[in-house]
């Protein structure tokens, strides 16, 4: 359980608003001031030239429960260039686009009686636990839960009224829009690789087997596999020819949860950054970017929010303005409708 709970911390790391100390005077402009232009017409500085693409965390998960098939659904209508499942495996050995290895956060699992005495204490590095856990239930008893907002200040509204999604039901989603023209792309996240493999379930193959049965290729949608973990990537690399981003997170927590590799050690198609190794607290904006495109690797960033956005900003606009300014070739965000508003501004 070592490893999981290794890496339940760097997604509760990754998962915090960071603060990015830039101050308001320095930004780089307004997306609504009159002289912006543009990222496409500033032709900013991606690996190959191309616009940045905007991943929808989640889905549009800043409007509904992440992970639901409204927020994919929504992300899709807005235009988001790719939605991001986070998957994570049941007892029985089925795939769920879920984030965390817990329940509590996004599920409604505590009104649910029967699964009273199925809650259970494990150790994170934030001390112990208590909660119900993914890998102690079948998809069965999953699919009697539904979905919960996690977020104070973002729409309850929509609270017990999804449910909780398969990998394959995210697909299809992606396949169905294809089908009506639209096409998608997915941005899929293994979580607790190593500890799931520990319990028995490879996923690597699991996912390779899911998007082979599903005739993603044929179908022409985009994949990306990321992943916090290098093993899980290596191994996905050697089973499969999709394009692999090797997710990053930032100090302190790099070095406290054994994270800390260098960007010129890594040999994915690309990296997730967390947003702080791009944009300095001085307001000046690093070369991460810079040495990561000297190497040939794309840089996708992580993650940007309407209703935090960083410390600095002053507003999520003015972020991504700088994040695409910097040259970056993606940004996760769970309001794919801003991006795409700032990154297609005319
Ligand atoms: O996967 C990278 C990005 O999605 C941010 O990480 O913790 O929200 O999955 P997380
Ligand atoms: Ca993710």
């Amino acid at each position: 359980m070592k490893h999981l709970v290794i890496l339940a911390a760097a997604c509760l790391a990754a998962c915090t608003v960071p603060s990015q100390g830039r101050p308001a005077d320095t930004l780089a402009g307004s997306a609504t001031s009159p002289e912006t232009t543009s990222a496409k017409e500033r032709s900013a500085p991606t690996l190959h030239g191309d616009i940045p693409i905007v991943i929808a965390h989640r889905g549009a998960s800043g409007l509904y429960p992440e992970h639901t098939a409204p927020a994919y659904k929504t992300a899709i209508e807005q235009g988001a260039d790719f939605i991001e499942p986070d998957l994570v495996v049941t007892s029985d050995g089925v795939l769920l686009a879920r984030h965390d290895n817990f329940l509590s956060a996004t599920t409604d699992i505590a009104d649910h009686a029967e699964f009273a005495d199925r809650k259970k204490v494990r150790a994170t590095p934030l001390g112990e636990k208590e909660d119900w856990w993914v890998d102690d239930f079948t998809l069965a008893e999953i699919k009697t839960l539904k979905a919960r907002q996690q977020f104070e200040g973002r729409e309850m509204k929509y609270d017990g009224l999804y449910d909780i999604l398969t990998f394959d039901e995210v697909m299809d989603i992606a396949l169905d829009a294809a089908k009506s023209g639209r096409k998608v792309g997915l941005h899929v996240e293994a979580k607790w690789p190593g500890e799931f493999a520990a319990l028995g379930f490879d996923m690597p193959d699991l996912m390779v087997a899911a998007m082979d049965k599903k005739g993603l290729k044929a179908a022409g949608i985009p994949v990306y596999i990321q992943c916090f973990e290098p093993p899980f990537l290596a191994e996905f690399a050697s089973k499969s020819d999709l394009p692999t981003i090797q997710n990053m997170v930032g100090p302190p927590y790099a070095a406290m949860l054994g994270l800390d590799y260098k960007l010129e050690d890594i040999h994915t198609t690309g990296v997730g950054a967390e947003k702080s190794m791009i944009l300095n607290a001085d307001g000046t904006t690093s070369d991460f970017v810079e040495r990561a495109h000297k190497q040939g690797l794309l840089v996708h960033v992580y993650t940007v929010r309407d209703d935090h956005p960083g410390e600095g900003f002053a507003d999520s606009r003015a972020e991504f303005r700088a994040l695409y300014d910097a040259g970056v070739d993606g940004v996760w965000t769970d309001y794919p409708a801003t991006g795409l508003l700032v990154r297609d501004a005319e």
